[in-house]
């Protein structure tokens, strides 16, 4: 297995690049499913959840061919005739669940395996299934599989209002109604930068949609989609992590240019929180400017469906916090329990509490390397943003999780300043997992 070995304390300079976004990846490529033919996906980044996406298209029956060096992706659908999405792949990456709306739009039916839970809670596929059936589907589950099937061959469309928004139901109602016969209208819909992109390459494709970015979609049914050529967006959480990288781990007044960026992604409460915290930052077309303060604010925050602050930035949020010169609170209301890097970080002498779906930061903490572990995509980049101004070596296990999202993490921040190293280790050995052997 890996870990990263980060030396604390040297300042952040230089340039970072975006990679393309792993949460519009992976519908795109389901998207890719809906039409016969060769579809070509470009800025698609080389990380492990599209991997195991690639695995699982593969499965139903297309081929795809990814370049990785020039992120491109060839997707040839003409192939699939095997309507199923397994335990195993889906149990390995949630979005594997895609696979219900696109092959439900494709075949007619589909049976994939329900994800089961998640590291920081339960994330259920309730309005998934609520949706699917509005739209016309039979719905049944067996064994652990839901079964989907369009009566006559094509779904009729429908009505479905999800309560609360949710990216992953709205893509997959998106991926089950633009092929079916009739309309649909999705009601409260999410309407977050990756389902807008999403829904501009079906729009491409043929798909007839009305309403993208706002939150009600109208879909009148198509007959077929077309093959496509389409270019994928920068990576939203990764601007937004590298921003806050830069705001606590920059040298004072001089920018860290973050380049490949698209800055509006980020929606208005992110860029808001920034600024007040006194870190400056010029917006450009296709990059970020941004420079650390002397001394951070500390702003506390709540995270919201977009174009709120997302859930997904406020693990990196809280370490910026430590560093603040007062006290802040992080509140997460999408999801309630979303903390795992919190009794890492207390390893490395933050003092953060959780309470509820709350943690209190308190700041100007001096933090200490130490060997921490990473639970999942956003906690673990946390634990590197905290590494980045510990004293001393920290050791993030488990990188993994960090590689499913950030592609070439620690190379970018490497030719940044960062001093910071991958290396091997042994799950197994005692001296590595000390410190993290509780009883059961
Ligand atoms: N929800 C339900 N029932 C459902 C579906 C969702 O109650 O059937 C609830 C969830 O429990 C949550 C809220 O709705 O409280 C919103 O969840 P959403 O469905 O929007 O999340 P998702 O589609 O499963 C995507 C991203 C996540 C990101 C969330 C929120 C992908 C592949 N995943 O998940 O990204 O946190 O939206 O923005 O796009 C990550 O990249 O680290 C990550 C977890």
């Amino acid at each position: 297995m890996d870990k990263l070995v980060i030396q604390g304390r040297h300042p952040l300079r230089g340039t970072l690049p975006v990679s393309g976004s792993k949460n519009t990846a992976l519908p795109l490529m389901a998207g890719a499913l809906l039409a016969e033919g060769k579809s070509t996906l470009d800025n698609i980044p080389n990380l492990r959840d599209v991997t195991t996406f690639s695995h699982v298209l593969r499965i139903a029956g297309a081929s795809v061919n990814f370049n990785s060096a020039e992120h491109r992706m060839e997707i040839d659908a003409s192939g699939v005739d095997y309507p199923e999405a397994s335990y195993d792949l889906v149990k390995k990456m949630r979005a594997s669940f895609y696979m219900l709306g696109a092959l439900i739009g494709r075949c007619g039916r589909a049976r994939v395996s329900l994800p089961g839970g998640c590291a920081w809670g339960p994330r259920p596929v309730d309005l998934h299934l609520k949706g699917m059936e509005a739209l016309g589907a039979k719905i049944e589950l067996d064994q652990g599989y839901v079964v989907a099937t369009a009566p006559g061959g094509r779904l009729d469309g429908g009505v479905f209002e999800m309560q609360p928004s949710s990216v992953g139901t709205t893509i997959n109602l998106m991926l089950a109604a633009v092929t079916a016969r009739g309309s649909s209208r999705l009601e409260n819909a999410a309407r977050e930068p990756d389902v807008v992109v999403f829904g501009r390459m079906l729009q491409q494709m043929g798909a007839r949609i009305e309403g993208l970015g706002s939150d009600t979609l109208e879909i009148e049914g198509v007959d077929t989609l077309n093959p496509v050529e389409f270019y994928n967006a920068p990576d939203r959480i990764e601007l937004g992590t590298f921003m806050i990288a830069a705001a606590m781990a920059g040298e004072p007044g001089e920018p860290v240019h973050i380049s490949n960026a698209d800055p509006d992604s980020l929606g208005d409460a992110f860029i808001d929180a920034l600024a007040k915290t006194g870190t400056q930052f010029t917006l450009g077309a296709d990059y970020v400017d941004v420079i650390a303060p002397e001394e951070l604010q500390p702003v506390s925050i709540v995270t919201g469906v977009y174009p709120g602050f997302p859930t997904d930035l406020q693990a990196q949020w809280t370490v910026l916090l430590t560093q603040a010169n007062g006290n802040a609170r992080v509140v997460d209301t999408i999801y309630y329990d979303r903390f795992k890097h919190i009794p890492e970080l207390r390893r490395m002498a933050a003092n953060a509490i959780v309470i509820g779906n709350e943690v209190v930061v308190e700041g100007q903490n001096r933090l200490q390397g130490a060997t921490v572990m990473s639970t999942d995509l956003r906690a673990s980049v946390s634990l590197v943003l905290a590494g980045m101004v510990a004293e001393g070596e920290t050791h993030v296990l488990r990188v993994y999780h960090l590689d499913r999202g950030y592609e070439n993490l620690d190379g970018k921040l490497a030719a940044a300043g960062i001093q910071i190293r991958r290396e091997e280790y042994d799950e197994f050995a005692d001296s590595v997992l000390e410190g993290h052997m509780t009883e059961a």
